[in-house]
């Protein structure tokens, strides 16, 4: 759909040293396109996007919808239209389809919701951790579906028609299980009430898409959000939110090359924790309305302890990239992942850089070195990616890091926004 420009086997080659110069805008979120692109499906009409990232995991998710019989249409201004038109939860989804894009669990609710029953494969598990499910089910289950069960590998589930609203108090404040309860409960006879429910800012923009769809709910981006069911929803058109953690990914670019970077396209608010990091370090930033610029800092840097959290506490989808910076500064950095429990997958690769990190128990430490060396890498997931490609910039010497279609999944146009900022980095295909 959108060139196959890092096919498997892809790899980037880039040449480090030279400080970032220059301004990089931000797309639209992968994190939130990837539930908005669900929701869609709640409606018979179509649903326009204006900004839909021509990233991997969009066109995956879009192949999905299509198997379960959703309509796709791309516009001639490149929007694009998606409708449940034809919706039919008894279509079987190819198994490596659905393995392919995790995020295809997102489709659970709206074919519970519309279609009362729904038969996909499980996700399972993936590099950074098991993944569970469970408080999925314990959503759907306490929405009606009684009959809701994992078995040979898929997930099967029947439900009534509507589903009833309920109380639902989540053991995790878990992102997908809040979206997916979320649009479950839209269509759902009487109100849902979400407790310890998950706050990111994606959560927020799917409550705005619905509401704009003529759903009734509040309280997104607090932990407790209340649905008020309706009969049908309507066609709409929408924004989608931009990318904090490629916002992230950009400032800790411009900080590793000790360079000059304007990051547009961002709400500030969104990377709070991010930035909030980078000043404890004692990185200077200039914070504007929809802009953040990383200025040089000839690595006069302090080292940081850093946790992850669920918002609005420190990402986990940015603790990778942290890694990679926090490798150059001097002294002990500590990380301590608390989200995913395989989290930890770049370190070897930046020890061949030249780093020095040990993990324990779940905790990395990190001793500043003075220089990182090119080398041979390889990307296990998404963020590992992005950081192995960070460290690159900021090695000397010549640096290959392979299996670069994980990035891809999740950035749209990498190389050609790094290379518009004097980045040396080339895709390189082939053994
Ligand atoms: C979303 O994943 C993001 N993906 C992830 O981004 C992100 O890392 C994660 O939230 C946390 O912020 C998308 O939005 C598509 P969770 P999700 O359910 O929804 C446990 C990236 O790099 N859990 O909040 O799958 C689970 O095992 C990706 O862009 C249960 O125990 O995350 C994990 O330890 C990676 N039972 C924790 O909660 C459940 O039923 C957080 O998972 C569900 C989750």
């Amino acid at each position: 759909m959108w060139g196959d420009s890092m096919a498997n086997q892809a790899k980037l080659e880039i040449v480090g040293g030279r400080p970032l110069q220059g301004t990089i805008t931000v797309s639209a979120a992968k994190n939130a396109a990837l539930p908005l692109l669900a929701a869609a499906l709640l409606t018979e009409e179509e649903v326009v996007f204006d900004n839909l990232p021509r990233i991997k995991d969009v066109e995956a998710m879009l192949e999905v919808i299509q198997q379960v019989g959703g309509t796709i249409r791309e516009l001639e201004d490149g929007r694009w239209a998606i409708s449940g038109r034809n919706l039919d939860a008894s279509r079987e989804v190819p198994n490596e389809l659905v393995r392919k894009i995790r995020a295809s669990n997102l489709l659970l609710g709206p074919l519970l919701a519309r279609c009362g029953m729904a038969h996909l494969s499980m996700p399972g598990g993936c590099s950074i951790g098991s993944r569970q499910m469970d408080q999925h089910i314990k959503g759907f289950r306490a929405l009606g579906c009684q009959d809701i069960a994992i078995s040979g590998g898929y997930i099967k589930a029947h439900g009534p028609l509507p589903l009833q609203g309920t109380v639902i108090h989540l053991d995790v404040a878990s992102v997908g299980a809040t979206e997916n309860i979320m649009m479950a409960a839209t269509l759902a006879a009487g109100t849902t009430v979400i407790r310890n429910a998950a706050k990111e800012p994606e959560i927020v923009d799917l409550q705005n898409l619905l509401n704009k769809m003529g759903a009734r709910i509040r309280g997104a981006g607090t932990d407790v959000i209340k649905i008020e069911g309706v009969k049908k929803l309507k066609g709409t058109s929408h924004s989608i939110i931009p990318d904090r953690i490629e916002a992230g990914t950009h400032l800790v670019a411009g900080v590793i090359t000790n360079g000059q970077l304007t990051v547009k396209n961002i709400i500030p608010e969104h990377v709070e924790a991010v930035t909030a990091k980078l000043m404890e370090m004692g990185v200077k930033l200039e914070i504007g309305d929809d802009y953040i610029t990383v200025f040089p800092h000839d690595w006069q840097l302090k080292a940081v302890d850093i946790r992850t959290q669920p918002y609005p506490g420190f990402p986990t989808d940015m603790q990778a990239q942290f890694m990679a910076l926090l490798t150059l500064v001097p002294g002990i950095s500590l990380i301590t992942e608390n989200i995913f429990e395989a989290r930890f997958n770049q370190v070897p690769e930046l020890n061949r850089l030249g780093a020095n990190i040990k993990t324990e128990n779940g905790t990395a430490f990190i001793k500043g070195v003075a220089k990182l060396t090119g080398a041979e890498v390889s990307a296990t997931d998404l963020r590992a990616a992005a950081a192995l490609a960070l460290a690159g910039l900021a090695a000397e010497g010549k640096t290959i890091v392979e299996n670069i279609q994980h990035l891809e999944r999740g950035y749209e146009a990498f190389v050609e926004k790094y290379c518009q900022v004097g980045a040396q980095m080339r895709r390189i295909t082939g053994s």
